[in-house]
């Protein structure tokens, strides 16, 4: 007999669910969808932007003529308040969340930390550092990788417009997270497709958590699914096909299997 929600969750029932992954891969356009498809589907949930403030650091260091967030606080000096402000931030999170019994969405989690350590070059040190602190957060229920190419990332980033980034950078980002330990016990989700298409792969991924009544319904199909960028090229498989990413297909497990 199959085991019920109950069992195969030691009795919890969904707590959090964190979206992680380089700039430009849609944590942000897809925690919003999450939350409001799984508040709108009778589950309560808020969305909670992580963020480590280098955005906000980098416009500041444009205003006082400096190119970005580095060469104003120095690659030390920007791991520190990036570590420190996500820490607050997460911790604002999961306890606003545990007080209102809401799942939290997560838009970056702490294992964004480490990976940004990596990919600054921070060292053995730092992340050490940021893995003491950051260990008193437990892991979330799941957590979505979304895995894209750095140049689809870059171009979204650039047409977005409010910030830019470096596509070598991007490159070790993507790099960083899969060197990470906890790489294993991601479920990856091929972002380079359009946002409809990622965002059902994410709703599948969360079936085994949620009674059936319970699980948002897909939204509307995608008129123009081969638009994605992935599909123009013709080194079509992404990053997430090579990493074993939930594709259009099935269900997935608490382990990042899919079972259908
Ligand atoms: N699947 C997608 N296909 C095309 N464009 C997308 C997709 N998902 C998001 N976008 C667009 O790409 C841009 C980046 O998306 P978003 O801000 O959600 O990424 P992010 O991972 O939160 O980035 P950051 O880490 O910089 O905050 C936005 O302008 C968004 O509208
Ligand atoms: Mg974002």
């Amino acid at each position: 007999m199959a085991p019920t929600l109950q069992e195969r969750h030691g009795g919890g029932r969904l707590r959090s669910v964190a979206l992680v992954g380089i700039d430009g891969s849609g944590k942000t356009t897809q925690a919003h969808r999450l939350a409001d498809a799984l508040t709108s589907a009778g589950v309560p949930a808020t969305y909670w932007q992580n963020a480590g403030g280098r955005r906000w650091f980098s416009r500041l260091a444009r205003k006082l003529g400096r190119r970005d967030a580095q060469r104003l606080l120095g690659r030390d000096g920007m791991l520190f308040a990036e570590s420190a402000l996500r820490w607050l931030a997460i911790a604002r999170a999961l306890l606003r969340s545990r007080l209102r019994s809401r799942v939290a969405v997560m838009d970056r989690y702490a294992v964004c930390q480490y990976a940004s350590i990596r990919a600054h070059g921070g060292g053995r040190r730092w992340e050490g550092l940021a893995r003491v602190l950051y260990r008193l957060f437990p892991p979330p229920d799941v957590t979505f990788l979304l895995a894209v190419e750095p140049g689809e990332a870059y171009r979204r980033i650039e047409a977005r417009g409010t910030d830019h980034e470096n596509i070598d950078f991007l490159a070790a980002g993507v790099a960083a997270y899969r060197s990470l330990p906890e790489f294993a016990g991601f479920v990856v989700v091929d972002a380079n497709r359009s946002p409809d298409e990622v965002t059902r792969a994410i709703q599948r991924g969360l079936r085994d958590w949620l009674p059936a009544e319970d699980v948002p319904p897909d939204p509307a199909p995608d008129p123009a699914p081969d638009r994605c960028a992935a599909a123009s090229r013709p080194d079509a498989a992404g990053p997430g096909d090579r990493l074993g990413a939930v594709g259009g297909g099935g269900k997935v497990g608490r382990d990042g299997s899919i079972d259908g």
